[in-house]
Order: structure tokens, then sequence, then C-alpha cells
């Protein structure tokens, strides 16, 4: 069944506004898993602007779904996952600048460095993404370069005019059937709101989506327990419908990554 991650950036933004405890990510990832979260997503930044490594030792030891570190190459984060071992770590493109992640990690650039930080997390028992753009040549890359998936950058997608929409999603596609073909774990996020997620959800084998935005936006209003139950009701339904194979499920952050090879289909 296709997984959703809610990433939780956004609650720790509010708290670094004031520079006070509230609201802690910790209280928000137990709200997301409560809402039927598949996983906890967070990114520790180099400038470390909202989520901070106490977050992230505290998040290793109490999220019980999976947690998914996002993160850059930088040594000093490298050398965190290695030592916190999440369950997942999704390597990402950072600027310090950027309001948000801006692009694909370019994967035709430091490919040894790369390749090297790949084998380093999964040498650790780390499950490693790579979050990038949905071309071919980057997905080919990643395949050789070791990662178990890809997160494809759905921008693009999520800020198309509608004269383009269709030919984005069609690029969302062709490259999920890349991403697949390569072996890999096939995942999506960024930009992805209750109004555009169906389309991309009922891509064949889409595994997981990570969203942050868009939940957290609503959890103002809803609460955050609801806004994950109305997410993963969308996801849920629009994979269903679509009508293509389910994908294996990978969750649990307790060290070991379990397996559900069975389809949800039939059952
Ligand atoms: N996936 C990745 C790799 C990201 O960097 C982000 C943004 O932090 C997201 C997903 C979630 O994007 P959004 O907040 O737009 O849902």
């Amino acid at each position: 069944m296709i997984e959703l991650g809610v990433n939780i950036d956004h609650v720790a933004t509010l708290r670094q506004a004031r520079r006070t405890y509230e609201p802690d990510p910790l209280w928000a990832a137990m709200e997301a898993e409560l809402g039927g979260a598949d996983g906890i997503t967070v990114h520790l930044r180099e400038d470390r602007r909202h989520i901070n490594d106490r977050d992230v030792q505290l998040l290793r030891q109490t999220v019980q779904c999976k947690l998914n570190l996002e993160m850059s190459l930088a040594a000093d984060v490298v050398e965190i996952a290695i030592k916190t071992k999440p369950a997942q770590a999704t390597l990402v493109p950072e600027k310090r600048e950027e309001i948000t992640t801006e692009g694909g990690l370019d994967l035709t650039q430091n490919q040894e460095h790369v390749a090297e930080t790949v084998r380093r997390l999964k040498d650790a028992g780390v499950f490693v993404s790579a979050f990038i753009d949905p071309d071919e040549i980057q997905i080919s890359i990643a395949g050789s370069q070791g990662f178990d998936a890809v997160e494809l950058h759905t921008g693009g997608y999520a800020n198309a005019s509608s004269d383009v929409l269709d030919e984005q999603l069609h690029r969302l596609k062709r490259a999920g059937q890349w991403v697949r073909e390569h072996g890999m774990r096939l995942h999506a996020g960024h930009g992805l709101n209750y109004r555009n997620v169906t389309p991309v959800a009922g891509i064949p084998l889409m595994a997981e989506l990570n969203i942050g935005h868009a939940i957290v936006s609503r959890a103002i209003f809803v609460g955050l327990r609801e806004a994950v139950v109305e997410m993963k009701r969308i996801m849920v339904a629009a994979a269903a419908a679509s009508e293509q194979p389910q994908p294996v499920a990978l969750s649990g952050n307790s060290g070991i990554l379990h397996y559900e090879r069975k389809s949800q289909r039939g059952k």
C-alpha cells in the first residue's frame, strides 16, 4: 500500500520563530503517527534553521514508524546519520539562501563522493533514497550508485500551469517507470497538496509520498492528526482507483526494516 511520510520541518520552524520549546516536533510526530503516517520526515539542514540535532536524536528514539532523514552530503551531517541510523536517509541538495529545497540533487556531480556516502549509509543499515529531478540520466546514475530508492521531485508538476500539467505528469510517470526498471523503490514529493496529489499517488508502483507544507498548513485548522488522516485517505483511494500494481511496503524505525511482500489488493 502507498505510504505517507509526513514532513514536520515547519513545526520546528514555528518553534524557532520564538526560540522556545513549542511547538515541539516530537508532539507533531506522535500526532502524525496517530493519524496514520507511515513515516516521519525531517531535514537536518546545515544551518539548523528548523530541525536540530536534539530533535533527530529524540525522534530516532520515539518514532515507531519510519524515520526518514533528509540530508545533504555535508560531512558532519553524514556522521550524524551514520551514528543515528534512521530507517531511511534521503539525500537532497542544499543551499543556505533557499527557502526550501530547490531542484533535485544533481548526480552528474561529485559521483565518487555520492557513491561513497551511499555505501557508508547502507553499511550502517540505512535505506538510502535520492531526491532527484524526473530525468533519465539522473535515474540511471542513481541506479549505478547503489541507491535503494528514488524520490522524484514533483515541484515541476505542482507548479505547472494547466496547459503543461499533463506533460509534467507524463514526465513523472515515465520517470517512475525508469526508477522501477533500475530496481529502485519509487518515492515522490515536493509541492504535493490535497488538490494535486491524486494523479501522483496513482502512478504505477508509487510506494511513498513525502508531504509537509500542505499537511502542516491544514493542521492549523483541523489539527495535525486529522490533516494526516485526510491526506492518507486521498492517497490510498487514488492508488486503489488507478488499478495499478501495489508496491512492497517498507516501514519501521526499530532498526529492522519490515517488508510486506503481499499486495493489499484482493484482500
Ligand atoms: N521531499 C523533499 C526531498 C523535500 O525537501 C521536501 C521539502 O522539505 C518535501 C518532500 C516536502 O515538500 P512540501 O513541504 O512542499 O510538501
